[in-house]
Order: C-alpha cells, then structure tokens, then sequence
C-alpha cells in the first residue's frame, strides 16, 4: 500500500515499512525502513538537523543546519554539498556535472509499470501498486523519476530511476544507479556471495567499517565472482533473529553495489550497472531507463529476508508459465560423454535414464556443425549427421516415445572462429579493430548489439525448437566479455550495456512465443544466477561443481537470495570431476533434492544397488517435489563447522537435511530443529530409508559380518554390486513447538562399533528426514 501525506511518502507491505518525505528544499529525505509501523508524524524517527556541524556546505545560507551531507537520501545529486557516493553522475548541456533534482509531482498506480526493454517483477493491478515519483534538476531541463512498486505479500519492494534528457543538446550519463537510500549504521555486517568457476556464490561477512564496501563485476555477465544479490545485517542477526536488509538487482551484465558509511554512522547503500567503462550518451528528447533493484527487510533474520525473496521470484520473477509448476527430473549427458556420443549411445542412456524414474533427457553440447571438442563449431546450427543419423526430429519421437521429454543445449551468443558462421560474417564477432581479440574457451562473443546478429541467433534457435519437438533449452554462455567494441555504436562505452539489452530482447523474441518451453539457463554453470536470467528461465545451472560437498557452499550460498526451485541440481559419479572427492551416492542425492534434481553420470557404470538407490531417489523425490521445490526453504545453525542444516517446509509437511562436510573424531550430539510447523500438532519425523554401499567400508566390514571377507577380493567386488548395509533409522515424534527446539538425533560412528542406531555417516555424510501430522504416518 501506497500513501502521501503532506509530502511524506508511506510504502507499506504486510510487515515492513518504506518511509521518506519531501524537505523543506525539496530533496527526497529518507525517514524509514524497517519494522511495519502505522503511517503517522515521521519526525520521531527522522534525522535531526538542529545543530551545523563543523565542515559541511550550508544547502541554504538561511537554513545552515541543513546539508545535503548529513541529509539521509533517497537518490542523491552531485555536487551540491553531498560528499558521499553519488548514484548519478552526468555530463550536462553546459559541460558541468553538478546535479541538483528537487521534488515536482507524485503519481500511484495500480500494479507494475512495464518496461519494454529491460526485466521487472511482475504482477496484476490487485498484487501491487506504484508510485512514480519526478524530479526536476533545479538549473538543468532534465527530470529524473524514481519508480517504487510495492509488493505486500512477500515484503518486496522495487525501484528503479529514469533520466529524461529534455534539452536539445545530447547528455553524457557516466554512472546511474537503480537505487539509492541512507540509514542509521546499527552495528551492521555485509553478506556477500562470491567465488569464482564451480565454486560459485559462497557465503562471505564483513563488518562495515569507514570508507566503502564495493561489490561489483566487470566481466560482462552477473558473474561468479560476485552475485548481484547482497545482504545487510545487524552483527548479531542469526538466520531467524535480528534486523536484516536484502538488495538484489534484475540485471544480467556489470553490476555495482556500495555500502559506505560516514562520519555521522550512517549508510548510504546503492546499487545499479557498474559505471566502471559505461557512458551513454542521452540523445535531446529521449529517456535512460535503469534496471530494477529489489529491497526487502526482515526483522526475523536472514531467513526472514530469504523467504521473502524466494515467494517473490516464485511468484513476480519467473515465467508465470513456470510459477508453482512443478519442475521435471532431468538425465543430462554432459559429464558421462563430453563431446563423445551418437544417437545410439544417447538412446542407450534415455532407456536406462527412464528406467531409474527420469522424466526429461537433456542432450549437451556436441550435437551441431564440427562441434566434437570446444574449439569448433559455435555459431552453427545443423545437426552433426554423423551423430544422428537419422536426424534430431527422429532421435526426439524415438526417445518422446520412452516417455521421456528431450531438452537441448545451445550457446547461442558465441562463435568460434572455426565455424562456418564465422566463415561467413567473421565481423560479427566481437573485436577491436586493430587489435587481436583475447579468447575464452577458444571462441568470440557474437554482438549482439546488432540487430542482423540478434535476428540471425533468434531464427536459428527458433527453428531448431520448433523442428525438433524439444520441451526444454539449456541456454549456455561460456566466456566473459572483452575487447568490447562494435561497428555499430559510436559510444563504445556503451557496450556492455547494449549487449545486455540484446540478450533481454533475444531471449524475449525466442521464449515469450514459446511459453511451454522449461528454459534452463546457465554460464559455464553459475556466472550469470540472476534475476535478470529468472525472469526468462525459472531454473539455472547453478555450477559446473556437481560434487555435493562443493554443491553444500554454493547452494546455501544461493539460497540466502534464491528459491529451490531455480537452483538446478545434479548427482554425478564419484570421485567427482572438479575436486576427486568420493562422495556417497545418499549425499549426492540429498543434496540435489534440495534443489531442481537431476542426474549427470555414466549410467552404463552404475551397479545394480546404485541404480536401486537412485530409483528410491527419484522416487522420492517426486512424492515431495512440490514441498522440495515450493517448500519454504529455511537454514539453521550447524553446531560444528561444515555442518549444514536445511528444511523445507509446506503446510503440515516439511523434510529436513542433516549435512556434513567433515567428521570428527568422536562427535559430540547432534542437533536438528524442524521449524514453521504448527506448534500444538503432533508430527512424527522420520529417516529417509538409504543404503550404505559396502566397498565404503574397507576391512571394517569384518565388525558387521562374521564372515572375514578380503576387502580387495572377488567376493567382495562382486558382493558390493548387490548388496548393502541400511543406515540407522530413527524416528522421533513431537509437537511443532518441540520439533522447533532441535531434536537430538541418534550418535554418530565413534570408532566403537556398530549398531542399528549409530548414523553411519563420516565426511560427506547426510540424512534427510521427513515430518508430517502424527494422524497421517500410517498412510506411508
Ligand atoms: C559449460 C556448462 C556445462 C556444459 C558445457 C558444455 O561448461 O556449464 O554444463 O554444458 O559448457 O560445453
């Protein structure tokens, strides 16, 4: 809900509030963001300006208290008296920078404000409203007009500004943020989620200290290095306790987010396109529409802040085709053939791939033009006819007619310069003239500036969709952007920026016609998780990174700004091809169900008990899928280090996690709180049932078996193709408020022998639980 009064502005969600009013000189003042609180007499929380302080610049010699610098903003100017970061910077009429936009006029209405070019969160007139507010700059004839939806049901709210350039001459922006506000410094820390290839989004703290804290990427693409999204937290916050700030940005490409804090303990927080390399030249009469930046507050802890950002990309983010629809188990052949397969081999591994209860087959890179390795092929789009012999449609019907759905991978945006695309247009890649271009992966960026360019990847994939019969596109980009230049601008500065606009306008022309199409997207795993990418494609490939110890970090990671359901997951064979870790097949399982689960593995490889446990995988899975994927995801502390805690939960259900990285010696308890439950219904929680594979075990079989087996020999080879140890069931009954306390789980392996009720569980180890109404546990 929307209201003004008296030039204060009232943004109200079902438990936060946005406050900020008009001042006396007609800046926007930021009053407020916090705790739900009734519109009234913002002055009580205001900041205060009766005292000059030493070394400011008077706004107004009749007011001398009031500077711009010590003023909390909304969406400051430049040069004026402000001397923190400014989120505008622009070259004006005159040759100047100094900016000064003052309040003119509000409006509100119903819903969203769509943009043409660029993604936003959407939503119907009853699901949120809008205020519109403009500025005028003071000297200059430009406005600025920052946009603010609300969306009340998951605490959401998103602005954006928009330059208007109404001047005959053409301006110059040189930085322009999505947004900007600044509040009192409660002793906070900044969560951010970086990394780098297959070791995406891990977990980082940092206190706020004196000067700047910049989070940002410069390789083109949201990136692996730094997530666009950000959290800002009270030190001593907890995943459910304390105040806490979400930022994220819909924006695919460079980003920049500051947090800096002054001399006076406040923060200025802000986020947008980088401005690093960026000018745009604002022609007379026309308007720069920034993306969307998404805040939200929780006063109930990082988990308060995730789960409003996961309701609202599940619910205003993602195709509204795809929003609550439940995702399918996908088989993808990547890392069982690399390049390395013919229609034969694949259709081997679709039977086997629906007989362990998938129901998607993905074919991956390789199926095109001379694409046998990675230096070739990029940019083509005929089927390899030696691979399909028989064409891709044929291959499609045979494996349709498994009752399997087919997917395809493309990576539309690149060429390599063996190809006969490249043969034919080599100026579409992307260079300076002069200089010669650096490679990744051995292959160009295609512009996708140009038109011709964007028309010619929009036919081809278009075409192969529609000929084909696939149901799902793995959309991949496998290099950062460099050498950025393109025959077709005149400000080169505005490159990485238009190339953003080209991809947003690719993906809208391919997929808005084609909503049934599952579009998973993905940049050499997770370079570009975003909401940017969500809002074309529900799910991503989180990371190259399929070993499930890896997967612990980068899917928490991710989970502090991202819903299950778009963070795509596969179990992989083992020892794992990034890290040689050996990891057990339960874990690797129980970490993809939290997730999109998928498999990506040899299936020729598998031993008959590892195919029986990964039809109980899917299996299961699919009985809970809507609670794994819809679920309310939440994190819990982990009482040792590389202990990972998580639960779903979903009206009266819920499954939790119980994860460890490491073991060590002779640990002490062990304790899992199930959350969100009603708290004076009775549940019962019990294990997933899962096997222990034997050759795990070494010469220490010899305490569970009487006969003396050789832990290297034949019998035991052959045995541990079949046969497997259960792990310790257990099984525990309480109310909700009891279940919320932690339950204290059965002991792990101490080095003292084994029984029925020792979790079995080493490094790696994991076990899922699932809670339901005590009433209901004779239905399973
Ligand atoms: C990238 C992707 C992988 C796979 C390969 C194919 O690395 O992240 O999943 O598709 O490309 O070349």
């Amino acid at each position: 809900m929307i209201e003004e009064k008296q030039h204060v502005f009232y943004l109200t969600t079902v438990h936060t509030s946005y406050w900020f009013r008009v001042t006396a000189h007609g800046q926007l003042e930021h009053l407020y963001f916090g705790p739900r609180q009734i519109p009234q007499d913002p002055a009580a929380v205001a900041f205060k300006h009766t005292a000059q302080l030493g070394s400011t610049v008077a706004y107004d010699e009749s007011d001398v208290s009031y500077s711009l610098d010590t003023l909390p903003q909304e969406y400051a100017g430049f040069g004026r008296g402000d001397f923190r970061d400014s989120p505008l910077i622009v070259k004006m009429a005159d040759g100047t920078y100094v900016s000064d936009f003052v309040y003119e006029k509000y409006r509100i209405v119903a819903g969203v404000v769509p943009s043409p070019t660029l993604p936003y969160g959407k939503a119907s007139a009853s699901e949120a409203d809008t205020l519109i507010v403009t500025l005028k700059d003071q000297v200059q004839d430009i406005t600025l007009t920052l946009e603010y939806t609300v969306f009340p049901a998951t605490d959401v709210i998103s602005r954006r500004a928009t330059l208007h350039n109404h001047t005959e001459q053409t301006l110059v922006i040189d930085k322009i943020m999505s947004a900007q506000w600044d509040m009192p410094n409660l002793d906070y820390q900044v969560h951010s989620f970086s990394g780098g290839w297959a070791s995406e989004a891990h977990h980082h703290v940092q206190p706020v200290e004196d000067g700047t804290i910049v989070l940002n990427s410069l390789t083109g693409a949201s990136s692996n290095r730094q997530n666009p999204g950000f959290l800002v937290g009270e030190k001593a916050a907890t995943e459910d306790t304390g105040w806490a700030y979400g930022v994220n940005l819909f924006y695919s490409g460079n980003h920049e987010s500051r947090i800096q804090r002054n001399n006076q303990d406040f923060l200025r927080i802000m986020t947008g396109i980088n401005s690093q390399g960026f000018h745009w030249q604002l022609a007379p009469n026309s308007d720069f529409e920034t993306p969307s930046a998404v805040l939200t507050f929780s006063d109930a802890g990082f988990n308060g802040v995730s789960h409003h950002f996961h309701q609202f990309v599940n619910n205003h983010v993602v195709p509204a085709h795809f929003q609550q629809r439940e995702r399918p188990v996908v088989y993808n052949n990547w890392e069982a053939t690399f390049f390395n397969f013919n229609d034969k081999k694949l259709f081997e591994l679709a039977k086997q791939a629906k007989d362990l209860g998938v129901e998607l087959f993905v074919i991956d890179d390789g199926w095109f033009g001379t694409r046998n390795d990675d230096t070739q092929g990029l940019g083509d789009y005929d089927v390899n006819p030696k691979k399909f012999r028989h064409g891709l449609r044929d291959f499609v019907t045979q494996v349709n007619a498994l009752g399997l759905q087919v997917g395809l991978w493309f990576e539309p945006e690149m060429v390599n310069e063996k190809s006969r695309l490249y043969a034919d247009h080599p100026d579409w890649a992307v260079r300076v003239p002069g200089r010669q271009p650096v490679l990744g992966r051995h292959q160009l960026v295609l512009d996708l500036t140009r038109p011709e360019v964007r028309d010619y990847i929009v036919d081809n994939v278009s075409r192969t969709i529609d000929e084909t019969g696939i149901s799902y596109v793995k959309w991949d980009m496998n290099r950062h952007l460099t050498d950025m230049y393109s025959a077709a601008l005149t400000e080169q500065a505005e490159f990485n920026h238009r190339y953003i606009l080209g991809l947003y306008d690719v993906l809208r022309r391919i997929f808005n016609p084609r909503p049934n199409i599952l579009l998973e997207t993905c940049s050499s795993g997770g370079n570009r998780f975003d909401l940017g990418m969500m809002t074309f494609g529900p799910q991503i490939w989180t990371s190259d990174d399929t070993d499930p110890i890896e997967r612990l970090d980068i899917q928490q990671g991710l989970s502090y700004l991202y819903p299950l359901s778009t963070i795509s997951a596969h179990v992989s064979s083992a020892p794992h091809q990034q890290t040689l870790r050996d990891t057990p097949l339960s874990t690797r399982g129980n970490v993809a169900s939290f997730g999109v689960l998928g498999y990506e593995m040899d299936l020729n490889l598998l031993t008959p008990i590892e195919r029986a446990e990964i039809r109980d995988q899917t299996e299961f899975y699919k009985k809970h899928r809507a609670l794994l994927q819809f679920g309310q995801f939440s994190r819990h502390f982990g009482r040792r280090p590389g202990q990972f805690l998580w639960q779903v939960q979903r009206g009266d259900q819920a499954i939790a996690g119980f994860f460890q990285q490491h073991v060590p010696a002779s640990p002490t308890y062990d304790r899992l709180p199930v959350t969100g439950l009603v708290a004076n219904t009775l549940y019962t929680m019990d294990s997933k049932p899962q096997r222990l594979m034997i050759d795990r075990f070494g010469e220490l079989l010899k305490h569970v078996t009487p006969v003396k087996l050789d832990p290297h020999g034949r019998i035991m080879t052959t045995a541990s193709r079949h046969l497997s140890l259960p792990d310790a069931q257990e099984h525990y009954v309480g109310t909700g408020a009891l279940l919320a306390t932690g339950v204290l789980l059965v002991n792990q392996f101490m080095g003292s022998g084994y029984n029925k009720q020792v979790r079995m569980l080493g490094d790696y180890g994991s076990t899922l639980y699932c809670i339901q109404p005590a009433a209901e546990a004779h239905d399973d």
